[in-house]
């Protein structure tokens, strides 16, 4: 059985008041709900990921992660944080690939590569993102876009490897937009991604994979999407910041 996985990515928001305020409502929400395995995940911006993750407050099936790092061990990298400062503060899993990270910071798949081997080499267990635009869609190249994006980032690692790598199907337009991709839509994409791992590496490795679908999910939508097959949880941004619509969206999972 694949792991079912709800995660909050908070990108730049909330400082550190409202982070604890957050993960304490959070903590209140689910405090009775048996989540049986399944994992919930949220990701501070780095400055508050130590202060989330210690909060006495947190309920301690919330796990907390980041929503980056860089390529480098080490070094002349000025404002920019290592995969060893995340692991040595008891971080467990990063966010890499993100669209806003490949379209505002300009990350290309050949130095998100690099950063997938970094954090796993590091131990970390990685949140790969993709997707396609949405002039993409329109002109039918979506698979395409998306098959070479797994492929230049991700085919290059060992099945071994694979056990530590969450994927996330992010489609760009459903991103913040409140335009979310239908069921049927994450499904298609979704089998799909199955089906390209399966071709290069296995089914049976294909299938013990998580991915989850992002972009736009809210309580009402949560759980028609993630009762699809293939969709085995969602990367949620705007509704992670509400404590009550992201429990709401937890237990549609
Ligand atoms: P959204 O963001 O839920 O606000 O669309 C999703 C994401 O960026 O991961």
């Amino acid at each position: 059985m694949r792991t079912k996985i709800v995660a909050g990515n908070w990108k730049m928001n909330l400082n550190r008041d409202q982070s604890l305020q957050l993960v304490t409502d959070i903590s209140a929400e689910i405090q009775n709900y048996n989540l049986n395995g399944k994992r919930v995940m949220v990701f501070p911006p780095f400055i508050n990921v130590g202060y989330v993750m210690d909060s006495g407050n947190r309920n301690y099936q919330i796990e907390v992660g980041a929503q980056n790092l860089h390529q480098a061990e080490s070094g002349a990298y000025t404002g920019e944080i290592s995969a060893s400062m995340l692991t040595n503060i008891g971080v467990n899993t990063v966010i890499l690939g993100h669209s806003e990270r490949r379209e505002y910071f300009h990350e290309t798949d050949e130095l998100l590569k690099e950063k997938v081997d970094t954090a796993l080499k590091n131990g970390l267990e990685v949140v790969f993102c993709f997707g396609e635009k949405l002039d993409e869609r329109h002109s039918g190249n979506h698979f395409t876009v998306v098959e070479t994006q797994l492929k230049k980032a991700l085919f290059h690692l060992s099945s071994a490897n694979w056990e530590k790598i969450i994927l996330a199907y992010e489609p760009v337009w459903a991103i913040g937009t409140g335009m979310t991709a239908t069921p049927d839509q994450a499904q298609e994409m979704h089998a799909f991604i199955r089906k390209i791992i399966a071709n290069h590496y296995s089914e049976n490795m294909a299938n013990k994979v998580s991915i989850l679908y992002g972009g736009s999910v809210k309580p009402d939508n949560a759980a028609e999407i993630f009762g699809k097959p293939d969709v085995d949880g969602g990367l949620i941004g705007g509704a992670s910041l509400k404590s009550a619509d992201f429990a709401a969206i937890i237990k549609a999972m």
